[in-house]
């Protein structure tokens, strides 16, 4: 048995046609032909009004948070158990975080709290799914109308999950994604944002070419093109977006493989959280997952690490994740924890995430499995 990494991101077959494609196309730069390709596959199968590509999900975040003209002063609630970009993107523009203590059952914010944290500088729900299960939209998008709030969704676990049958990331006002080589569909680093408020879509792209009207210029709407607005480059460069297409048109078959993955860890070790030994993650019936992320949960920090270092001791790499960002020297300066913490530092010290990914055998499961239920016994 080979040491088994924790992730390896998916190769298809044609990453490296498409580049040669790509290079032969006279364009390497931005928006040539496979970023169109990408987003209009992106909008088919999300059933989105537009998206753009970008250099990374938090770049899709940064741009959201310009979108949502965040000010200083201005609140943006957020789960503490996040990536850090979730809370920077927002940080970096002058507003605050608002951190709201999460669910044991998905680890999604919890919706039933988020209404106490809501004050009159309250600008922007931000929900994260993590592990690409649904944070409950109904709720979070019924508070966001009755207070007149922005929703942005961080959907970078989260492309082709469905909540109650509409694809997470289109259901707010703004969806972000990403395609770190961690994720299901991937290019290195880059991302992708979507405009579900059509009023988003025109200074979007504005932002996105460093505040200029390029897009524009390129598509012959303007006969030049000038500083309209403040930006960045956001961009995703055609040779990444090449390597991505050859991803993104094999999704269906990722996806169902790593899916696959899930429930056979799932079975695997049902039978040990039925003795109350670990516990699994619960996907709401709203919900229909992408198998981004396969977890459990230990009964301590202390087997937690003692699991971990089992499972290294036998060539698996399982790992743990998100330290909550309230507890952080940043996350003191910049942000402040509403209500109890009953389940975000609980979280993140019992959790273990467990190898899943395109080219991960069966044969590889089985015996990481095996690893567990004999660290059990
Ligand atoms: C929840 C969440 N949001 C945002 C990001 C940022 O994405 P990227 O690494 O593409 O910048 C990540 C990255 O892992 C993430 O897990």
């Amino acid at each position: 048995m080979r040491q088994i990494p924790f992730n390896q991101f998916a190769l298809t077959g044609n990453e490296l046609k498409y580049i040669e494609q790509a290079i032969h196309s006279d364009q390497i730069a931005a928006d040539g032909l496979f970023s169109k390709r990408c987003q209009t596959l992106l909008e088919t199968e999300l059933n989105a009004n537009k998206v753009l590509l970008t250099s990374s999900g938090t770049a899709a975040l940064e741009m959201a948070a310009i979108l949502a003209n965040i000010k200083p002063g201005d609140e943006v609630i957020m789960p503490s158990y996040t990536f850090v970009s979730t809370a920077n993107a927002f940080v970096s523009r002058g507003g605050r975080c608002v951190f709201v203590d999460i669910r044991p059952d998905t680890q999604n914010i919890n919706e039933q709290l988020i209404e106490q944290a809501i004050s009159d500088k309250t600008v922007a729900i931000v929900p994260v799914h993590y592990a690409g299960i649904s944070c409950d939209m109904n709720i979070i998008m019924r508070l966001a109308q009755k207070y007149n709030l922005l929703v942005i969704e961080d959907a970078a676990h989260g492309l082709f999950s469905d909540y109650q049958g509409q694809a997470l990331g289109t259901i707010g006002d703004i969806g972000c994604f990403s395609f770190h080589e961690t994720k299901n569909y991937s290019c290195g680093e880059g991302g992708a944002i979507v405009l579900n408020n059509k009023g988003f879509v025109e200074r979007a792209e504005i932002i996105r070419e460093k505040g200029t009207d390029r897009s524009k210029f390129f598509r012959g709407e303007v006969d030049k093109y000038t500083w309209k607005d403040i930006g960045s480059s956001f961009l995703m460069s055609e040779l990444q977006a090449a390597f991505l297409y050859a991803n993104l048109e094999q999704a269906q078959k990722i996806k169902e493989k790593r899916c696959a993955i899930w429930s056979a860890y799932y079975q695997a070790l049902k039978p040990l959280e039925n003795k109350g030994l670990i516990s699994l993650p619960v996907i709401p019936d709203s919900c229909e997952q992408n198998g981004h992320i396969f977890y459990l949960k230990t009964q301590s920090a202390e087997i937690r690490g003692q699991l971990l270092a089992y499972l290294k001791q036998n060539k698996v790499h399982a790992v743990f994740h998100y330290l909550p960002l309230h507890n952080t020297e940043m996350g003191k300066q910049y942000g402040e924890f509403i209500g109890n913490d009953q389940h975000t530092l609980e979280t993140s010290r019992l959790i273990v995430r467990l190898p899943l990914y395109f080219s991960l055998q069966d044969a590889e499961v089985k015996h990481i499995t095996k690893t567990i239920e004999s660290f059990y016994a």
